[in-house]
């Protein structure tokens, strides 16, 4: 059978505005065939993107070939044709929506095909219920969240039926619960004989597809089976990625515990391993909770905050509903919760881009309901990066956007370049490299990085982060959260929102659930991360390793409370097996 689409030797330079070109794609020759499912990864940069868009056509070939159906891409007057055989969902959805509500987005690609009207309303209907938007039909796609917006891109998507489907980091933005429900979706559509393949940075989702393809820095570095990749974890590690969670503790567990097969890449797999406890072999030896979590001054109130946006017209929606949060200085207060559910908003109160519509926001002496306050004043002190980086990128370089701040603040020559230098370095942006590439041409996880290191730059007292690790790499996820460490150390005060709650696991000293505009639980990062009834109530999904330790609990392991992280969990079962010895 001939393969749906092949690629044969292609390189691809991006041109920049002022001619100099950058290097995406070098020799790429693969092929995929009709009814395959691929994941592609790589680090930021290594051009997944690129690569992608050369499948519909969006970018044609600097040399070698495409064809998708026997269609050669470079030919104009097969485009046409191309695309309503592949569909493609982007990284930024944003750029993808074109109605003024939400049931017209979806209309507006079934309209071009000539769908007819009946079949039209039934697809629409299907897929808004499908992806939680039905109640959400006659709103406008810009008033959405980030989340929603990437769910209605992909509804638009789907309801026209393509034979293959591209999906380009369609999970980033997405809370655990709604990755889920995509990830599901690929798995049925692959099921009924469609073609498709996504580029993700979340390795336990890599690790569910037939075959991985992974880039580096322009070229194809392995293409096997993810057991295969995965078996090779100095390969990965050098290539900026990192093992599946589950596979990484399974190899963790299996020192401990040799029944654990260290090959299992999936959470379920780890769960339905885990041995049970041996009475006869281990004497128990149960210990007291660990506590305490000392009171210092308080950086940050918010109390009985609610906000309406619109509020008056048919599109008013309440988004906070009577929210308390403390934050102490040098606290790492994570706030957790399903997409749409506030934390957004919650954020922009903090450095003053909303006023308290009713309750009262005080951050150090400023009381941000006064009107007087002096914001340029409160907005040195207070950073803020958002969820979505094109928001926050208006210079034409690079070097230029992040030392926008600085200058301002009067710093100039070496004093200026030092204080770029360091940021970029920081979330791993070489100063050399990147300094005078520009803005727009960056692939997304660089854009991200920009706007985070501009924040940086400012040297903030209170730093406020809108999913920071959406659309980073591993390594750079790993390097940021360690950049940040460093910098609570020596006076950072942090507040961050994430959907990557392991991650989160290993940087936030408290915890505060956003639900539906209300915080549903909060407390240290001890007394909610362990327990995950607290988390699976808020709508989250608990992070693995309590998850473990709840699992090897029912299983007899007389462990202590509060385990949520890994050296805690080995350390316990140690401590077991030692006693039994
Ligand atoms: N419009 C553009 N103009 C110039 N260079 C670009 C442009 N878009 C991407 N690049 C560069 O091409 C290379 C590949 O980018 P690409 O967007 O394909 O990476 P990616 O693997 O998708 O990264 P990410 O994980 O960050 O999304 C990078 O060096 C990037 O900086
Ligand atoms: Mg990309």
């Amino acid at each position: 059978m001939q393969p749906l689409i092949i690629v044969d030797r292609l390189n691809f330079d991006h041109v920049s505005p002022n001619g100099s070109r950058v290097a995406a794609l070098r020799g790429v020759s693969l092929e995929i065939h009709k009814g395959e499912l691929v994941s592609l990864i790589g680090a930021n940069g290594s051009g997944k993107s690129t690569l992608a868009r050369h499948f519909n056509a969006l970018h044609i070939p600097t040399s070698g070939k495409v064809w998708v159906n026997g269609l050669d891409t470079s030919l104009p007057g097969n485009h046409a044709q191309i695309r309503s055989h592949v569909g493609m969902v982007f990284q930024n959805p944003e750029d993808q929506m074109i109605a003024s509500i939400v049931e017209e987005e979806v209309a507006f690609g079934l309209e071009n095909m000539g769908v007819s009207r009946p079949e039209m309303i039934k697809r629409i209907r299907a897929v808004l219920k499908e992806y939680d938007l039905w109640e959400e039909r006659s709103r406008p796609p810009h008033l959405l969240s980030s989340g929603q917006i990437q769910r209605l891109a992909l509804a638009g998507v789907l309801a026209m039926q393509p034979e293959c489907i591209i999906f380009d980091e369609t999970t980033a933005m997405l809370d655990p619960v709604g990755r889920q429900t995509v990830m599901q979706s690929i798995r049925e559509m692959h099921r009924q004989g469609m073609t498709i393949l996504y580029i993700t940075h979340a390795m336990e989702e890599a690790a569910q597809a037939d075959r991985m393809i992974v880039l580096d820095k322009g070229r194809v570095a392995m293409d096997d089976t993810p057991a295969s990749v995965f078996s090779k974890p100095k390969i990965l590690d050098s290539l900026g990625l990192e093992l599946p969670e589950a596979n990484h503790l399974a190899r963790q567990l299996a020192r401990l515990l040799p029944s654990i097969p260290s090959s299992v890449l999936s959470r379920e797999l780890l769960l339905s391993n885990l041995p049970a406890y041996d009475h006869a072999k281990y004497k128990p030896d149960n210990q007291p909770p660990g506590k305490g979590n000392p009171n210092g001054h308080s950086l940050i109130e918010v109390r009985k905050l609610e906000h309406v946006y619109l509020a008056g017209t048919p599109l008013e929606h309440r988004s906070l509903k009577g929210v308390d949060l403390s934050v102490n200085e040098q606290d790492v207060h994570a706030l957790l919760g399903p997409t749409g559910s506030g934390k957004s908003t919650l954020l922009q109160h903090i450095n003053g881009l909303f006023r308290p519509q009713s309750g009262s926001v005080r951050v150090d002496r400023y009381n941000l309901s006064d009107p007087a306050i002096d914001m340029q004043s409160l907005r040195s002190m207070v950073g803020l990066v958002f969820q979505n980086p094109d928001m926050q990128l208006f210079e034409q370089f690079v070097g230029d956007e992040i030392a926008f701040g600085p200058r301002l603040a009067g710093l100039t020559g070496a004093q200026l370049r030092k204080r770029v230098r360091q940021a970029m370095e920081l979330v791993g942006l070489g100063f050399s490299a990147y300094k005078d590439r520009f803005t727009i041409g960056l692939s997304g996880g660089e854009r991200k990085k920009v706007t985070l290191a501009s924040a940086l730059a400012l040297n903030p007292h209170i730093l406020l982060l809108d999913e920071p690790l959406a659309g980073l790499d591993p390594h750079s996820r790993k390097g940021l959260l360690d950049a940040l460490k460093r910098m609570v150390k020596s006076g950072l005060t942090l507040i961050l929102s994430s959907h990557n709650i392991t991650e989160i696991t290993q940087i936030a000293s408290h915890v505060s659930l956003v639900q539906d505009g209300r915080i549903a639980a909060a407390g240290s990062s001890a007394s909610i991360f362990s327990y995950r009834q607290v988390m699976e109530r808020a709508g989250l999904i608990a992070p693995l390793v309590p998850t473990i330790a709840d699992e090897l609990r029912a299983r007899g392991w007389p462990l202590p409370p509060d385990i949520y992280q890994e050296k805690q969990l080995l350390s316990a079962i140690k401590t077991l097996q030692e006693a039994g010895t």
